[in-house]
């Protein structure tokens, strides 16, 4: 078994990234993603289109993860491919695509949960980056989700807690949509966060039981008080920009760190692993970071590549799941509301 080479094709398509990677035993060889700018004028994702371009990128975004990594299609072991959760017209193109291309080399095909793979993204070989031993908590954050997993195996995880409306980076993007900055503004408001003051603001944090989040409160305050004051000072805006960035981020790192500790302290578990785009973010690192003098953490966050959508993730998936021979068969369709 050592000895064998097995190759993975992984496919990702559930929102507007179409990815393609191919992975030789838990190894990266090639992680191509093709990003759609179509939705940066209506400041957020049209699925119609996400799925139009989708359908225009699969074919050369596959090839070209092949052509990278120097492998060719009848080398492949297996074909992983993303069959949810996400939009539905775009998990369909992926998912077609797999299911033909695996039909046709005839190979094994097989499913991935798209939460699962950000999560599983962790245990991709890569010099420099340590796996998380079990149990860990997992927190999984971007434009499409938030979301704390405790993490008992590769595939027994268990949902702790998660937003009841809003991602946390919607909450970004929308903010940033308010103050005329580009969509997605997670990394510009971060930039300006860096050089204001966190305190100049206060936005309340929202009542959520458990360890349960929510944003769209917080999104709709920050509306709110930037029309009010807006009302008064037609410059609030371009005046005050780096310490409303700072306060808006110091208020979503707030709610983000309160919960973390929360789940830590209710399962005893000190390894926490974080996932999704806006774990590039700097204050959440800085927090996390200091997380482990200050309660004993020890953090782990994957290469920036394979923590935003990406197809790497679905391929460690696959290759997990190929060694243990659970595989997916030909009538297996699409999922929207696929859970973990
Ligand atoms: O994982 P991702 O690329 O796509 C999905 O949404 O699944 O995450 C994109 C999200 C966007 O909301 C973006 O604004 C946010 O991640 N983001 C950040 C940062 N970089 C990306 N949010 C805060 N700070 C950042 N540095
Ligand atoms: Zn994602």
């Amino acid at each position: 078994m050592a000895s064998q080479n097995i190759y993975i094709l992984g496919i990702e398509s559930s929102c507007d990234d179409t990815a393609a990677s191919v992975m030789l035993n838990g190894k990266i060889l090639s992680n191509v993603v093709a990003g759609q700018n179509i939705h940066a004028e209506y400041g957020g994702v049209v699925p119609e289109l996400a799925s139009r371009a989708h359908q225009q990128n699969i074919v050369p975004v596959v090839h070209q993860a092949l052509k990278k990594a120097n492998v060719d299609k009848k080398q492949l072991n297996a074909i992983a491919f993303t069959r949810g959760p996400g939009l539905m017209g775009s998990l369909l193109v992926g998912t077609s695509f797999a299911k033909s291309l695996a039909y046709g080399l005839n190979i094994p095909l097989i499913d991935v949960n798209h939460m699962q793979a950000h999560i599983l993204a962790h245990f991709i070989d890569e010099t420099g980056f340590e796996k998380p031993p079990f149990p860990f908590l997992a927190m999984t954050i971007s434009g499409g989700h938030t979301q704390i997993v405790k993490v008992n195996n590769y595939f027994d995880m268990e949902v702790i807690g998660e937003t009841i409306d809003d991602a946390v980076g919607e909450a970004y993007d929308k903010s940033g949509k308010v103050l005329g900055l580009g969509y997605p503004a997670g990394p510009e408001i971060d930039k300006r966060a860096q050089l204001g003051n966190p305190k100049v603001f206060k936005f309340t944090k929202p009542k959520v039981d458990g360890l349960n989040f929510s944003f769209s409160g917080l999104k709709t305050a920050i509306l709110y008080f930037i029309q009010n004051e807006v009302k008064s000072n037609s410059n609030f805006i371009e005046e005050h920009i780096n310490d409303i960035c700072a306060s808006i981020q110091y208020t979503i790192i707030g709610i983000l760190i309160d919960k973390l500790k929360k789940a830590s302290k209710e399962t005893g578990i000190k390894h926490i692993a974080i996932g999704g785009g806006v774990s590039a973010n700097s204050g959440i690192r800085k927090t996390l970071k200091d997380g482990e003098s200050k309660f004993g953490w020890t953090t782990y966050i994957p290469k920036f590549e394979y923590t935003t959508d990406n197809a790497a993730m679905i391929a460690i998936v696959g290759y997990l799941k190929y060694l243990e021979g659970n595989y997916a068969d030909q009538s297996i369709s699409a999922s929207a509301r696929l859970k973990l």
